[in-house]
């Protein structure tokens, strides 16, 4: 009989027997997979196994903090976090191209993260959230999306930098692991969090990044998630976001023309990412985002809804 309690207590044997007092890392990248399967290991083998965070400039607002509060406040696990957003803004000028912004974002991941591993002497291990989704995917043949983009993640680490792999989760479906990520006390911030791309907000700024327009996307961005959060309509969606568009329109501010940016806000619901529909979002709702983007995000004049199901769009604009 199959019980989360059971399960966990299992791995975290078979992990201690595995793992001894060597030392384990894994890269945490504030999703629920990486931070289920870094309580869990941490469980197992304690302060021998120390988390990696990247923040490269291309996270959503407040996600670096939220990492630092879960982790090292209050699971106390061993945590690294490195401030890289200089190195990933000078890697990105100048690239539009968005496969390359992938490329790029990914192999500088790997790179950062091979540097710090190598600070920690006797790493034999590395910890990855793989789910058993991820296993299928990687052996059958590649969806319509994968094809189109090749998404990112950290597969190349374990042969590059000769660690043994602990994937605590690879039997396991999404549901599942947020169930263990309940029983293991991750807060519902982290267990619902709806999924975000390895690359980030540089794959949602349409053209080149450059620091101005992160920290518009971010804060638009925290307005359309809060707001949908509000709703009460987060859980039941996909994903819900902005957009940063590479054009200018014209608007009026009281007795002011303006030239600004446009934000488009994302919402889908899907059960896979595979296929989506556009949500069907209140009136009100998509009013009260336009509302605050406009009057709180500098530098942004109009708003508009993406009402294009996948196929044939995509989730991402790029
Ligand atoms: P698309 O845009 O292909 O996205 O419909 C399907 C799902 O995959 C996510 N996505 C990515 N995830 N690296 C990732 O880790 C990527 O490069 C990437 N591109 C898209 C997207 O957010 C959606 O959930």
């Amino acid at each position: 009989d199959w019980t989360m309690g059971s399960f966990l207590m299992e791995k975290e044997v078979e992990i201690r027997k595995m793992v001894g007092d060597k030392k384990a890392i894994c890269a945490l990248s504030g999703g629920v997979d990486s931070s289920v399967a870094a309580v869990l290991v941490h469980n197992a083998i304690g302060d021998n196994l120390t988390c990696i965070f990247v923040d490269n400039g291309l996270l959503r607002k407040g996600e670096r903090e939220k990492v630092e509060k879960t982790f090292r406040d209050h699971f106390h696990i061993p945590l690294i976090v490195v401030d890289a957003r200089e190195r990933f803004l000078e890697a990105l000028k100048g690239v539009t191209d968005p496969e390359q912004k992938r490329k790029i974002i990914g192999n500088l991941f790997i790179e950062i993260f091979e540097e710090e591993a190598k600070k920690i002497p006797d790493v034999e291990f590395l910890v990855q959230g793989t789910l058993y989704p991820d296993v299928i995917e990687s052996v059958s043949v590649k969806g319509p999306s994968a094809v189109i983009k090749t998404h990112h993640n950290v597969g190349g680490l374990p042969e590059k930098m000769n660690l043994k792999l602990i994937e605590p989760l690879r039997e396991l479906f999404k549901d599942e692991v947020r169930e263990l990520g309940k029983e293991l006390g991750l807060p519902d911030e982290i267990i619902y969090r709806q999924p975000f791309p390895g690359p980030g907000l540089a794959i949602r700024i349409i053209g080149e990044v450059n620091k101005e327009d992160l920290e518009i996307l971010r804060e638009a961005d925290a307005i359309v998630v809060e707001e949908v959060k509000k709703a009460g309509l987060y859980r039941q969606l996909w994903q819900s976001f902005a957009v940063l568009l590479p054009v200018l329109t014209v608007g009026v501010m009281g007795d002011y023309r303006t030239y600004e940016k446009v934000i488009a806000v994302r919402a889908v619901e899907s059960t896979d990412g595979m296929t989506a529909d556009w949500a069907r979002l209140p009136y009100d709702l998509l009013d009260r985002i336009m509302r605050r983007i406009i009057n709180e995000v500098k530098g942004v004049n109009r708003v508009v809804y993406d009402i294009t199901s996948k196929p044939p769009g995509t989730i991402e604009w790029e």
